[in-house]
Parts: C-alpha cells; sequence; structure tokens
C-alpha cells in the first residue's frame, strides 16, 4: 500500500465493549492522530467520544470524534466491531443472520467512502464475516482481514504457559481455522525455543500429559462462553488482539499473526475465510503461511472448513 500522507486516521464502526475498549486501547497507544467513532446509536458515538477526549490531556494529542461513513475517508484501518453480540448458551453462527444484514448497510458505506483503506473485522462470526466483507467491498482480498483466531492463539498460548511455567511470548503454538467451535490447534508445531512440547517435557523432566494439554484446547476453544457466562461479553483480550494487527499494519512490522483472510487452495481448500499465521503488514496480507499439518490436523481443518462453507452458502450477499 503507498504510504498516506498527513495524520494516521483509524475508524471504528460500532463502539459497544470491543469497539469502545479498542479505541481506548488505541489512544492509550499514540499510534493513530484522528480515531473516528460511528455507531447506529449516535449519542453512544458522542458519549464514548467525550469520555476518550477527556483522556487526552494525559496521553497522546489525538483527535477522537463521532463521526458518520465520509469520515471514513482517507482511514489506513477501519475496524468493524458492529452487531449483536453472542447471549448466553448461543453460537457465533446464531448471530449470522442479524449481522450479515447490518453487513450489506455498513461495508458498501465504508468502501464508497475509502476504497483504498484495510477493513478490520471482528463481528462475529468473524470468518463468515470477512468473507462477506470481502464480498460487498469489492477490494483485494489482501485488504480484507479478520481478527481470526488471533484471541484463541492469545488464550492457547497463556494456557500453556500456565502449564509450562514459560512466558507465554515465549510459546510459539497456535489454533487455525474457524475462530469458534471448530477451531484446530496446531499441536504437531507447538514448541518452546524450537522444542517441541514433548521434547521440551523429556528435557525438563516433566509428565507429557495429553489429557492436560486436551484440557488446555478445551478451555481455550471454550473461553467466550465461560466469560459470557460471568461478565456477560468479552472485549479486552480482543481489543488487545485487534491493536496488535492495527500495529503491525501502521507500521509495516510484517508480524506474524493468526488473522483470518480468503484462502485459496491450501489442502485443496479456496474460497473462504479462516485463520491461518500469516505476516501482516503496511499493505494488509502480505503472506498467508502454509503450514505443513500432521493428518489429523489436516483432517480437522477440512471439517473447520466445510463448517464455515455451509454458513457462506447461506448468506444473501446480493
Ligand atoms: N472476533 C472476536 O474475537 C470477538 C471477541 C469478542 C466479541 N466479538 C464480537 O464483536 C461484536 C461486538 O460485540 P460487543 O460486545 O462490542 O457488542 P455491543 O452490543 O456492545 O456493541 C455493538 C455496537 O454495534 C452498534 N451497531 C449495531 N448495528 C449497527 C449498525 N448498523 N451500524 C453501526 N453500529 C451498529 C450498536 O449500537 C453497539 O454500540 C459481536 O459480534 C461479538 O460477538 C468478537
Amino acid at each position: 500500500m503507498e504510504e498516506r500522507a498527513g495524520p494516521v486516521r483509524v475508524a471504528i464502526v460500532g463502539v459497544g465493549n470491543v469497539g469502545a475498549t479498542f479505541a481506548y486501547a488505541l489512544l492509550l497507544s499514540g499510534l493513530a492522530s484522528e480515531i473516528v467513532l460511528i455507531d447506529a446509536n449516535r449519542a453512544k458515538a458522542e458519549g464514548e467520544a467525550m469520555d476518550l477526549n477527556h483522556t487526552v490531556p494525559f496521553t497522546h494529542s489525538t483527535r477522537v470524534w463521532a463521526g458518520d461513513y465520509p469520515d471514513c475517508s482517507g482511514a489506513s484501518v477501519t475496524v468493524f466491531a458492529a452487531g449483536v453480540g453472542q447471549k448466553p448458551g448461543e453460537t457465533r453462527f446464531d448471530l449470522i443472520r442479524k449481522n450479515s444484514a447490518i453487513w450489506r448497510e455498513i461495508v458498501p458505506a465504508v468502501v464508497k467512502h475509502n476504497p483504498d483503506g484495510i477493513l478490520l473485522i471482528a463481528t462475529n462470526p468473524v470468518d463468515v464475516l470477512t468473507y462477506a466483507a470481502w464480498k460487498l467491498s469489492g477490494l483485494p482480498p489482501e485488504r480484507v482481514i479478520g481478527s481470526g483466531t488471533i484471541l484463541d492463539t492469545a488464550r492457547f498460548r497463556y494456557l500453556l504457559s500456565q502449564h509450562f511455567g514459560v512466558d507465554a511470548r515465549s510459546i510459539h503454538a497456535h489454533i487455525i481455522g474457524e475462530h469458534g467451535d471448530s477451531e484446530v490447534p496446531v499441536w504437531s508445531l507447538a514448541n518452546i525455543a524450537g522444542m517441541r512440547l514433548p521434547d521440551f517435557c523429556k528435557a525438563q523432566m516433566l509428565a507429557s500429559d495429553r489429557a492436560a494439554m486436551e484440557e488446555i484446547f478445551l478451555q481455550t476453544r471454550d473461553a467466550a462462553y465461560r466469560i459470557i457466562e460471568r461478565k456477560g461479553a468479552t472485549y479486552y483480550a480482543v481489543a488487545a488482539g485487534l491493536m496488535r494487527i492495527t500495529e503491525a499494519i501502521l507500521r509495516n512490522q510484517s508480524t506474524v499473526l493468526s488473522v483470518s483472510s480468503l484462502i485459496d487452495d491450501y489442502y485443496g481448500i479456496s474460497d473462504v475465510c479462516f485463520s491461518l499465521p500469516t505476516v501482516v503488514d503496511s499493505g494488509g496480507v502480505e503472506n498467508i503461511l502454509r503450514l505443513e499439518l500432521a493428518p489429523d490436523e489436516i483432517e480437522k481443518l477440512r471439517h473447520s472448513a466445510g463448517m464455515l462453507k455451509a454458513v457462506i452458502g447461506k448468506l444473501e450477499l446480493g
């Protein structure tokens, strides 16, 4: 992507729990000089802008305002967190009907005013809505990114770090596929300092405990349900993940992140969005890393892609 002159603008469509928490994290980071908040509930966007502006004397001279779609013009990144959240007991797929209708309204409205920026999708079901955003926007696939399994991968690394007593940032392990019930842990490539987990256990004289590993995956996969039961929504960790993706884009960092984007012929799977470790830079998706998976992981990924394609097939994007 061409370098943009002038202030760095980030637009956020939907400033509920996720959008507002992301706006706060972005403001504290100082990465953006302009943050535009757009919400169907105008008063909510205005209230968030006022509250955020009052942090400016303590933080950075960032301009924050409640805007409308023309204000997306010139935004390097537009984050989509509009929609309805997951209610207790609901799966992310339950949200599809409600959120795809919103998509048909808001994606063309953003792209009309900003055909050159990157779209970053957080709303669930995030993989399906990333695909829908790609289709509805007409943008090249590298400029439409879903937060995908960046959150699940973070949860996985955190739980592994607690088990192994090693900093989560030193654990290299990925969750791929759907952000949701069919996601796939890549155990075959998980490592600490290049040592596969069974070898790490052997070297550290720890028991290599399959049941504990399975429990870590289940806690990773079901974390959103457990948090929603307790506090009604999840937003801090996903906002931090959105921040990390935004930073990789704005600073052209070529960071490997588990994010969702259009997949083309990976183990024969095409025309669906899901997460793989992906190099993210100022152009968006620079390179999707085609991991060599174990046979059982390929099978699980095919199942995950099949689930997503079944939902995508029912979308009305016309
Ligand atoms: N990708 C992830 O890892 C992840 C994690 C947590 C939540 N989520 C998802 O993020 C989404 C938002 O969750 P939340 O807790 O912030 O919900 P929320 O209800 O707090 O906020 C949603 C906001 O969207 C606004 N909105 C609704 N329709 C709109 C429209 N047509 N145009 C503009 N704004 C509109 C609402 O007014 C509200 O302010 C949900 O779909 C949730 O499942 C994703």
